[in-house]
């Protein structure tokens, strides 16, 4: 894999591109699956991310309402988490009609059947009963996500497993465009996968989600927290504090293992709770703190940034023109090597 602190300093940066759909609030699966590269690519890389309004259309046509309100909070949970304006723009898709026009120049260049074949979205068609009524601009969303990559000519997707297919299908669409114009116009790009894999859920089951009610917000109150992980799922067997407990697929430990970076101690803790003698209650109040030490900067960020929505709305109008100008080139740049069209711009 590209090793992301190799380029040299005189190199021109490289491209990141990432997105979140604003229906909620963002948690910690996605802290650790890729708000935290993000954080560390604004730093040597060109990054923007895009609030994906229209993406999110798609599978919350009916309730509009809810996907204009959360645009504002993930902007602020942007902010909170640390991403910098001044570093990474952040834009939002639906003011961005370059990505819907190259979208539908994409949609030539993808078949159903490869649609319906992706894993992603079968995962998801089956987590939302869609049945056999599958809104088309759900089936599709992977080539307007792919025009959101293409759009910046992102060399780098920090995201999450999940998405992994995602990305691949974005690069099959990539080199039949390059194919069919006969030059290098867009570039492939690397999904940028944490080594963890995917966090679970506090109550262990395989992905934290919203609508699963098993994840900690990066905007969650202490008491929250506390909660959360005082009802983490740990050893069913465990039941007093003498008994030997398992360690595997307790989530505590599989919490402690990306939270705490003490690795000496956790392990430590690990081999005495396989002995028996640790109870569950000490090992929670650790996480506890770790989780709430980490999150507490957060809040404060959110609770500053939230008192002044003007500023805010102001980050978004900027970084959306910026990422404007941006899409708008990469479409004329596809226009013309495509060239089928009479005029190679949308501006004639
Ligand atoms: N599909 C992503 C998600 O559900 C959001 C997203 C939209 C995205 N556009 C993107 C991610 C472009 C990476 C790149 O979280």
């Amino acid at each position: 894999m590209h090793d992301l602190h190799d380029t040299p300093s005189s190199a021109p940066r490289l491209t990141v591109l990432t997105g979140d759909r604003p229906t909620g609030p963002l948690h910690l699966g996605h802290y650790v699956g890729s708000l935290k590269t993000r954080l560390e690519l604004q730093e040597t890389h060109t990054q923007y991310l895009l609030v994906a309004d229209t993406q999110a259309l798609t599978d919350n046509a009916h309730d509009p309402d809810k996907v204009r309100r959360n645009v504002l909070e993930v902007a602020l949970d942007y902010l909170a988490v640390g991403i910098d304006p001044g570093k990474t723009t952040i834009a939002v898709q639906s003011a961005l009609p370059a990505l819907a026009e190259l979208t539908l120049l994409y949609l030539n260049f993808v078949t159903v059947a490869r649609l319906e074949r992706n894993p992603t979205i079968k995962e998801e068609i089956q987590a939302r009963g869609f049945g056999r009524d599958i809104p088309a601009g759900f089936l599709c969303y992977p080539v307007a996500q792919a025009a959101d990559i293409t759009g910046f000519k992102a060399h780098f997707v920090p995201v999450g497993e999940d998405q992994a297919p995602l990305i691949e299908q974005t690069n099959e669409i990539v080199r039949r465009i390059n194919r069919q114009a006969g030059v290098d116009v867009l570039p492939e790009a690397q999904a940028l996968i944490p080594t963890m894999g995917r966090l679970p859920g506090v109550d262990g089951k395989a992905k934290m989600s919203k609508s699963q009610n098993n994840s900690i917000a990066l905007s969650s109150s202490p008491d929250v927290i506390r909660e959360a992980v005082k009802r983490m799922y740990t050893d069913p067997n465990h039941l007093r504090a003498s008994d030997p407990g398992t360690v595997e697929g307790n989530m505590v430990f599989t919490y402690l293992d990306v939270f705490d970076d003490d690795r000496t101690e956790v392990e430590r803790l690990k081999a005495a709770y396989r002995a028996g003698g640790l109870g569950d209650m000490t090992l929670k109040h650790r996480l506890e703190d770790k989780l709430q030490a980490l999150i507490a900067p957060m809040r404060e960020r959110r609770e500053r940034f939230a008192r002044d929505p003007a500023h805010v709305f102001s980050v978004l109008r900027e970084g959306t023109q910026r990422a404007k100008a941006v899409t708008q080139q990469t479409l004329d740049e596809v226009r013309a090597a495509l060239g089928t069209f009479l005029f190679d711009s949308v501006s004639p």
